[in-house]
């Protein structure tokens, strides 16, 4: 059994120390990037506070066929949650478009939000990229307005970069 989870409040930057030690841990070795994405969101949620929603969106083919690719839900905890993204649409699929995270204050000023569960107010959302290539977005809801500070977004880009090739 693992027992990931901060002992004690921590500042950021141990948060982040803590919670990147955990996942490489815990994703060490295993290949099945869908059950390194589990432990993933499961890590995110045990470790921050104040999250409604926290897990992966996977740059997956397009479900009409038409050869272009969109984001499509991955593991995560929190409520069930729309299901397909197309890039450029809500803050994922602009983070996604734009391969630059999104750190999102307010959501209900961010045009195009998708609003897939009421309660949440902000979000920050994380491209992971492989070999320069987009595999996913990491992307964390929060009930509180101005929950993510850029501590948050750099903790999480580099949460990003250990899963590059383990996702
Ligand atoms: N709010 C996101 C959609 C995903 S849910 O938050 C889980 C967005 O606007 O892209």
């Amino acid at each position: 059994m693992y027992d990931f989870k901060p002992a004690a409040p921590l500042s950021a930057a141990e948060l982040y120390r803590e919670l990147l030690g955990a996942a490489d841990a815990l994703t060490a070795g295993e290949p099945d990037g869908v059950a390194n994405m589990a432990n993933v969101a499961a890590l995110l949620w045990e470790f921050l506070p104040d999250l409604n929603w926290a897990g992966f969106y996977r740059v997956a083919p397009a479900k009409t066929g038409n050869g272009e690719e969109e984001l499509v839900l991955g593991p995560f905890v929190g409520r069930p949650a729309c299901i397909r993204i197309p890039f450029g649409t809500g803050v994922c699929g602009t983070a996604a478009k734009s391969r630059a995270t999104q750190l999102v204050a307010d959501v209900h000023a961010f045009p195009g939000h998708i609003a897939c569960d009421a309660a949440s107010q902000s979000e920050l959302v994380v491209p992971v990229l492989r070999d320069g290539a987009l595999v996913a977005v990491i992307d964390l809801d929060s009930p509180r307005p101005e929950r993510f500070t850029e501590e948050d977004a750099t903790g999480i880009e580099a949460l990003a970069a250990l899963l590059s090739d383990r996702i």
